[in-house]
């Protein structure tokens, strides 16, 4: 990768990926240095936007894998054809390359989304490989990385399942970086990317953003939504404004279209009696109540104690 313009580079993803600026150089950085990278951080918060920009600028092969449960170690590395074993018995030409063969044949980067979720075996597989570069295929052989072969590993902090697994092995064999929420400038700006084709009046975003973002501090809520909250809030405001044929700020529009696009992704906590609609009704009145938040952020007025500083971490 030392022929690689790396500060052109950075430039260039910026043009695909809002915001991140240190994100990006990081994630290039660790990269070129040719590092393994854990990204860890809530859903929505542009870790697979920011991986994908980043290989696609780097012009490196980009094999992407789903992490859960039935990711076994056969489905990671490949497996050889039943069929063709029986005519042509295990012939390395019999074998069908999984992800991980594949990637590490082309030195390729390897992205699982959600790792913590893989089972166990599967897991130890990523960690042989992580520190050998090398795997030992039953009756296939050694499979060695190629230069420029890289794992890039993605998880979820507050996701319940297995995260505790991702053992010290894991750790150790990587470099992390943790990628929290966007500030509210650019989740306006991500909804703006997401829709170029909608008309957007810019307080109306700012609001719709601030309500999204109170769910992720709302004192009965457990986990939030993410940007792609307000993206379909926005979204399905367009389209349920022609149908109605009334205006996208109108009240019951907005508050429609929030309650189907955010009541879904708000999980509450243990014992909260209360209903998701409830919640967002609660917001939407409490945000369109007040002056628009932007406003409000650079004064010292009210909005600026209620503005979220970023995933509700240690809950
Ligand atoms: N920084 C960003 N720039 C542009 N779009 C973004 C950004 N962050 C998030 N998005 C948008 O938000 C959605 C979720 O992003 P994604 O990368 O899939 O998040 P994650 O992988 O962390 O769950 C996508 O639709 C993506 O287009
Ligand atoms: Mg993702």
């Amino acid at each position: 990768m030392s022929d690689i313009d790396h500060s052109g580079l950075v430039t260039r993803v910026h043009s695909r990926v809002v915001g991140r600026a240190r994100e990006i150089e990081l994630v290039v950085a660790a990269l070129a240095a040719d590092r393994h990278v854990l990204l860890e951080g809530p859903p929505g918060t542009g870790k697979s936007t920011l991986l994908r920009a980043v290989a696609g600028e780097l012009g490196l092969g980009f094999e992407f894998v789903e992490g859960n449960a039935e990711l076994t170690p056969a489905r990671l590395v490949g497996h050889f054809d039943p069929a063709r074993v029986l005519t042509d018995g295990y012939d390395p030409d019999v074998f069908v390359d999984g992800p991980l063969v594949t990637a590490m044949r082309d030195g390729s980067l390897l992205y699982v989304e959600e790792i913590n979720r893989i089972p166990e075996e599967t897991l130890n597989v990523l960690i042989t490989v992580m520190s050998e570069r090398e795997l030992h295929v039953p009756r296939l052989g050694r499979v060695a990385a190629a230069h420029g072969f890289r794992l890039v590993a993605a998880m979820n902090p507050f996701d319940a399942i297995g995260t505790a697994r991702i053992s010290s092995a894991v750790y150790d064999r990587v470099c992390r970086l943790s990628v929290d929420y966007q500030d509210a400038p650019d989740e306006a700006n991500i909804v703006h990317s997401a829709l170029p084709a909608a008309s957007i009046d810019p307080v109306w975003l700012r609001r719709v953003v601030e309500v999204v973002r109170r769910t992720r501090v709302h004192p009965d809520v457990r986990i939030g939504s993410s940007v792609r909250g307000a993206i379909d809030t926005v979204a399905v405001a367009n389209s349920l404004a022609k149908l109605r044929g009334a205006a996208v700020l109108d009240a019951a529009v907005g508050l429609d279209a929030a309650l189907v696009a955010l009541s879904g992704r708000l999980r509450l906590r243990e014992g909260c009696n209360r209903s998701p609609e409830a919640i967002v009704t609660e917001l939407w009145n409490e945000v369109f109540a007040e002056p628009d938040p932007a406003d409000a952020a650079e004064g010292d007025g009210e909005g600026k104690a209620h503005a979220p500083t970023g995933a509700n971490s240690g809950r």
